[in-house]
């Protein structure tokens, strides 16, 4: 029998109202002017980030599936016999499949996912796949400290599987953070399986966040149409553009909302003067070398154990530990 524990409290990443002002009329005043990437994860965002990945030039998730599935078994291996899999931000789970086909007893599956549909979907899917199998599903915010359910026995570690380079959307100090919080979730025997989007040629790398069927320009103009209907600011959308670039020095894409006239916005009471040609930022997408990587993982005290990549090094799987538990 499978056990499908009873999910938590349904939190759909979605604040009060009030709070959407605050974070809009905080983040426009600001100088220079910017909003946080988790706005574009509304219903419509979320549908349009699941077309982003096939879209041709986005070259991250075509790479770490090919990826997984040549070393799906070797992954399993270094991970060792049961297992508890937790995974953040597990949305659709359409990676973790390969993974869980080769684990060597796992203890259970915990899906840790903000929206509650892709949520309940994916369980579903993976109970019929995968019936032997213990599903602990926990809807919350990773980036929150978590309340891990109690396990159905004890596992051997604990490994907190973090795919889709989405710690490239964190800054560098913020992924520190998160890494350590991770660190500490996973425990003395744990692990972290963690996506990394690797540098590359500037020009591969800028297509993928400017596809030509404009699917990550909709993408990003989506976070004002949501601000429009939720907390009735008027952003009228065609005054605004999509603009990705690669910051070499940073080791980042960019992406910001570009103005295209002067104009001015209502946000709640306030009016907001936006400049032509004036930028708001809303995302950064980092990219590491093998070294920038591990230097991260080390400012968390973590040492990187194995790495995985795709037959042309573009994307890769890295595997964490506590870097005490590393032989020096
Ligand atoms: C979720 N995250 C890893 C994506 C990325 O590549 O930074 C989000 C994204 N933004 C634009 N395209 C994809």
């Amino acid at each position: 029998m499978n056990s499908v524990q009873a999910f938590g409290v349904s939190d759909d990443r979605r604040p009060p109202m009030n709070d959407l002002l605050e974070v809009a009329q905080r983040g426009l005043g600001a100088s220079p002017k910017r909003l946080p990437s988790w706005l574009f994860y509304d219903e419509r965002g979320s549908a349009l980030f699941e077309r982003i990945c096939e879209q041709p030039e986005y070259y991250l998730t075509r790479c770490e599936l090919a990826l997984m599935d040549e070393h799906a078994g070797s992954i399993a291996d270094a991970l060792g016999s049961d297992v508890r899999l937790v995974e953040y931000g597990s949305g659709h789970a359409h990676k973790t499949s390969m993974l869980l086909q080769h684990l060597h007893q796992p203890v259970a599956y915990v899906p840790v996912e903000i929206s509650a549909d892709p949520l309940r979907q994916s369980v579903q899917r993976l109970a019929r796949e995968f019936p032997g199998l213990p599903l602990q599903p926990l809807c919350a915010d990773f980036s929150k400290p978590l309340r891990l359910p109690i396990p159905p026995r004890a596992p051997r570690r604990t490994v907190l599987y973090f795919p889709g380079s989405t710690i490239g959307n964190f800054d560098n100090r913020e992924a520190a953070v998160l890494l350590r919080k991770m660190r500490n979730e996973m425990g003395d025997a744990g692990g972290i399986l963690i996506g990394v989007d690797l540098k590359k040629e500037t020009a591969l790398i800028e297509a993928a966040y400017n596809d030509r069927a404009g699917v990550t320009a909709e993408f990003t103009l989506n976070m004002l149409v949501r601000l429009n209907r939720e907390i009735g600011s008027n952003f009228e959308l065609s005054g605004f553009g999509h603009r990705a670039h690669y910051n070499p020095m940073a080791g980042r894409i960019e992406t910001h909302i570009v103005s295209r006239r002067a104009q001015q916005v209502r946000i709640g009471r306030a009016s907001v003067a936006l400049r032509e040609d004036e930028a708001i930022q809303v995302e950064y997408s980092c990219k590491y070398s093998l070294e920038d990587f591990a230097a991260l993982a080390a400012k968390a005290g973590l040492a990187v154990l194995r790495v995985w990549t795709d037959a042309q090094r573009m994307f890769s799987v890295q595997y964490l530990v506590r870097a005490s538990m590393v032989a020096r």
